[in-house]
């Protein structure tokens, strides 16, 4: 890839599961495991290329209302990732750190998942943020009632604290697959000036060199942050 300007945190919203396995004839559970298996493969890429945060949407809170079958087999698909092939996730190299509400998927992934943050928590070269049961504005709800609660006021950057991603740096760019165009209340308030690429592959065919392009497309943005730059008029 040509001298380029990488994002410091990168996050994904890996829709198309579904699409992709019905084009196929084949059950949306196989586009789930495709689609895991992505998000190996191309996270990996992510963090080789130097990115240092990797945010992705794994299951949203909203994706739990999905029929009781294909939730069962998500969280088979998660329990496997945090047990069985848990090495996929240790050989990442890289500080693994669930977001949301975990206490909702059974006690078994539970454990599992509070095991592999607890292995990797040493880990430096990089950190793998997977969201899971996770809602934007369920989060926001939930740091304005720490604060209320704590009978304080807050500004910007002691809101952000109070938020899942604590004092992580927002996400430079958020790429989603499958060719919807919105974020789906996914990191409503820490994307506020975060750019956005939408591709039309679906999540188990986005490969490295669509990571690489969506990559080179954002370094070739001009970053403003609601100023201008020096020298224009
Ligand atoms: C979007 O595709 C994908 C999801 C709703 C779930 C993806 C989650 C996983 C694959 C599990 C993550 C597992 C680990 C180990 C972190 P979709 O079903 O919405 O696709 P569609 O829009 O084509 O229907």
């Amino acid at each position: 890839m040509k001298q380029i300007k990488l994002p410091t945190h990168l996050a994904l919203i890996m829709d198309g599961n579904g699409r992709w396995a019905k084009r196929r004839f084949r059950p949306r559970a196989y586009g789930h495991r495709m689609g895991v298996q992505n998000m190996f493969r191309i996270c990996t890429h992510a963090f080789r290329l130097g990115v240092r945060i990797v945010t992705v949407y794994a299951l949203s809170t909203e994706n739990l209302f999905r029929p009781k079958e294909e939730l069962n087999e998500l969280f088979d698909l998660i329990r496997s990732y945090f047990t069985k092939k848990k090495d996929k996730l240790l050989e990442m190299g890289v500080k693994v750190n669930v977001i949301g509400d975990i206490t909702v998927f059974p006690p078994d992934i539970r454990e599992s998942v509070l095991n592999v943050m607890d292995e990797t928590k040493a880990l430096t070269e990089g950190l793998f943020n997977i969201c899971l049961d996770y809602g934007s504005r369920q989060e926001i709800v939930r740091a304005v009632n720490i604060a209320v609660s704590q009978g304080r006021f807050v500004d910007e950057a002691s809101f952000s604290a109070l938020l899942s991603t604590g004092s992580l740096p927002d996400p430079d760019l958020i790429i989603r697959t499958g060719g919807e165009l919105r974020l789906s209340n996914f990191l409503l308030y820490q994307a506020a000036y975060s750019e956005l690429y939408f591709s039309n592959k679906m999540w188990p065919e986005f490969s490295k060199r669509d990571l690489e392009k969506a990559i080179e497309n954002y370094s070739a943005r001009d970053r403003r942050f609601g100023n201008v730059r020096e020298g224009t008029t």
